[in-house]
Formats: C-alpha cells, structure tokens, sequence
C-alpha cells in the first residue's frame, strides 16, 4: 500500500477532518440541544467531553488509519484478525448515514435557491417546510443534487478533491459565520441571548443533559464511523498527531458555539425572550430562522448567507461520509476510485429516497413511532455509533493494548496527554459509552424521556 494517496500537508488534513466534523450537527442539532438544556450549561459540559472523550477516541481512529494506512474494515483485520468486523460496522454505519444525511443536505440546498431568487418571505409562512419535505418529487430531486455535488468532489480523490475543496469551503464557512453571528449580536435584545447561551444555569442539571451532550459530541466529531481512520490513513508519517486532534476540536466547538451566537440570539430578539421559541427543536433551524430573517430586514441576503454556510458545512461531512464508504469499496472490492464513487452515489440517492418519502406519502410507515429519516439516525447514531466506539475502546484497551496505539503517535511526536488517555479508553470511554447506549434505547422505546 506504498502508493496510497496522502493529504499534501498537516493543514489539509487538519481542515478535511474539521470539515467531516464541522456539519449540520454543529449548526442545527448543536443550537437546539443547548437551548433545551440549560444554554450555558449544556455548552460547558459539551466543552468537557470534547476535551476528554473525545479527544481519546479520536486520536485512537486517526492514528489506527496511520498505522495500517487501510481504510476500516482492513485497518481493524491488519491490528487483529477476528476483529474486522468493527471496521465493517462502522464501514456500514458511514454507508447508512450518508443517503439521510443527503435528504437533509437536499433541503439545505432548496432554502438556500429559495432565498436566493427572492422567495424569503416564503419560507417565513407556516407551512412552507412541511409542504416542502413531504412533497413526493421535489426533495429527492434536490437530495439528488446535493448527492451529485458530494460526488464531484470525491470522484476526483484525497489532493485535488477533498484537500482542494476543504481548502475553500472551510475558511469560507468561517468568515460568513462571523458575519452572520454579529449580525445576530446587533439585533435588539439579542443581549438576553448571549446570556442565556454563555451562563452556565446550575439549577438545570439533569442526567439527560450529560447524556445529550455525550452524544453530540460523538455525533459532531463523526466518531466511530470509520470517517476518521480513513482520512488518518491519509496522513503523513511525519504530522504531529495530537497537535492535529486539537486543532480539529477546537474547530468543531468553535463553529458550533458560532452557530449559538447566530441562532439563540436572533431568536431571543425575535421571540421578545420567549424561551419557548427556542424549544422548536429540529424545527428552530428550517420553520423559526426563516421567521426571525423575515422580520429582521435584509432577510434574503441573511438567509442566503446563513443557508449557504450551512451548505458547505454539510457537503465537507458528506464528502468524508462517502469518502470511507468509496475507499472502502476500492480496497475491499480493489475496485477504481471512478467505479467504487459512482456505484456509492448512484445507491446512496435510491437508499435516500424512504428518508425523503417518510415525511410525505410514507409517513404512514413508522417503526417505534419514527418516520424513516428518524429511524435511520436513531439505528446509526444512537445504536451503531455507541456499539462500534464501545468495541474500539475494548479492541485497544484489553485486545491489542494502548501501546500499539501510543507508539504509533510517539513515532511523530512527543504525547503529552498519553496518561489521561490511556485511563480514558480503559475504564471511562466504555462506561460513559454504555450509559449512553442504554439511554438512548430506553427512550426509544418510551421508558425515559431524553
Ligand atoms: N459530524 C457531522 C456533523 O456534525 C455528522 C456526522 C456524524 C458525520 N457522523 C459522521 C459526518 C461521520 C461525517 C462522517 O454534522
């Protein structure tokens, strides 16, 4: 595997992987979940796990790629030949994310054509998203779309795709998150806001909140997925490891405490301070966002700013989701890049299609209660990313040891949270993981509220 492509330098890298994990995670879930637990609260919990948890986890996925240079499923076999299957579940995991990822990515797409040729107002009625995504036709069509743009990227390979396109789209996606969150600062009363989402309110502690932010912090630096032992296989020997790991963390928490500042803010302003307001859920970023531009003046030009950010940010963690799913194919089936990028994109649009029909003329098919789309992020998130991190965290603790992975991390640099880490992955990972799985089943099922 001598001539397995690499990313040119350290800062590509460090801005693909940013970009895998800076996605619509940080700006739509990451806003919601902090407005319903407790704003400041929520945010510095998140902050810890990040720092701790995640931290571990992802300097073991990106140093496993290095190590073997392999994508998943034959990084985890190279390491220890029972265990492949970790890498074909977490290989399949990045494979079922993607098509419902897509359907998403498609409205992203749809608001920001819509605010573009001047149809702000519209999006600002009541209705307009619903109508929207339970059309038969329409969403799949702009999934499509979205799908083929991923494609584009991926077809043309790790330097002149990924590295190329990341280059752009990430400082870009910065400047105009600056630009929308002053925006949002400037507005009247968006003070109230800023306070609610910075101060950290003690009282409104719950066992949920930790749970929730444990798995947004999975979720947002697309862990456990195979996402980043396949772009840690194409890094250098030489790169700094833990160095890089920082930098892609602070990254991720910058741009989801940006994405705070532009949305819980304007929305305060809007909603005079009416908590509720920001209680909308999933909703806050496609049914109130559009309200609040609507009555802020500017509106087409805000909401087409803060749409196309949002665009970026979901096509540089698509891209990497079927990055892992095309590498994988090419090393598996020892297919070309060509085939294995269309064969995944052309399955990947047919696979979006039940996510996008659920909210309309499907919606009558429901498994515990979830549409498809729902289904399909409860199986992978909140089932398969738990189990496959959980399996790593025993595969490098108890099976092949630490010192395979620190080794490989020292072989570039000094490690100088080796001892946090090593106590990290052997005892608390897997307990916090397994609270995490159970959590979520339950409430699946009806037996707590999360
Ligand atoms: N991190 C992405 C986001 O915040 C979502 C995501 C989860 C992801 N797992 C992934 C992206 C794996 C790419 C690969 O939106």
């Amino acid at each position: 595997m001598n001539n397995r492509s690499e990313f040119s330098s350290k800062l590509g890298f460090v801005l693909a992987a940013a970009g895998s994990a800076v996605g619509l995670g940080n700006i739509w879930r990451f806003p919601y979940l902090a407005a319903k637990y407790g704003g400041g609260l929520f945010v510095l919990i998140y902050i810890l796990f990040v720092v701790t948890f995640g931290f571990t986890v992802m300097m073991v996925e990106i140093a496993i790629g290095r190590k073997t240079k392999l994508s998943p499923i034959g990084a985890y076999r190279a390491l220890n030949k029972k265990f492949g299957f970790i890498g074909i579940i977490a290989s399949l995991v990045a494979y079922l994310i993607l098509p419902y990822y897509s359907v998403i990515g498609g409205w992203v797409i749809k608001y920001f054509v819509t605010f573009l040729t001047g149809g702000a107002a519209a999006t600002a009625e009541d209705g307009f998203f619903v109508n929207f995504i339970s059309a038969p036709i329409q969403p799949i069509f702009w999934q499509s779309i979205f799908v083929l743009l991923t494609f584009a990227v991926v077809l043309r390979g790790v330097k002149d795709g990924i590295e190329k396109a990341s280059k752009i789209l990430m400082p870009v996606l910065v400047v105009l998150s600056l630009g929308v969150a002053f925006y949002s600062f400037s507005l009247p009363g968006a003070m109230e806001g800023v306070k609610y989402f910075l101060i950290p309110d003690f009282s409104r502690f719950s066992i949920q909140a930790v749970l929730a932010a444990l798995g947004q912090m999975f979720y947002s630096l697309s862990l456990a997925m195979g996402v980043m032992i396949t772009y840690g296989s194409y890094l250098s020997k030489n790169d700094d490891l833990e160095k890089s790991v920082k930098q892609i963390e602070f990254f991720d928490a910058g741009i989801a405490i940006l994405a705070g500042f532009m949305v819980i803010p304007a929305v305060f302003a809007f909603s005079g301070g009416n908590e509720e307001a920001l209680n909308a859920g999933p909703g806050l970023m496609f049914v109130t966002l559009p309200k609040v531009f609507n009555t802020m003046g500017m509106s087409s030009v805000i909401g087409g700013v803060f749409f196309l950010l949002v665009l970026f940010a979901a096509l540089t963690s698509a891209i990497s989701l079927m990055e892992a799913a095309v590498s994988t194919v090419c090393d598996q089936f020892k297919l070309s890049r060509t085939k294995s990028a269309v064969i995944i994109a052309i399955t990947s649009i047919v696979l979006g299609i039940p996510s996008s029909l659920g909210n309309g003329i499907w919606s009558g098919f429901k498994v515990l209660n979830m549409a498809f789309l729902d289904l399909m992020d409860f199986i992978t998130n909140a089932v398969f990313m738990p189990v496959g991190a959980l399996l790593t965290c025993i595969f490098v603790g108890y099976v092949i040891g630490t010192k395979v992975i620190t080794d490989e991390i020292k072989s570039s640099s000094a490690f100088k949270r080796e001892k946090v880490f090593t106590v990290m992955i052997k005892y608390i990972a897997p307990i916090c993981i397994i609270a995490i799985l159970i959590s979520s089943i339950l409430s699946a099922f009806g037996l707590i509220v999360l």
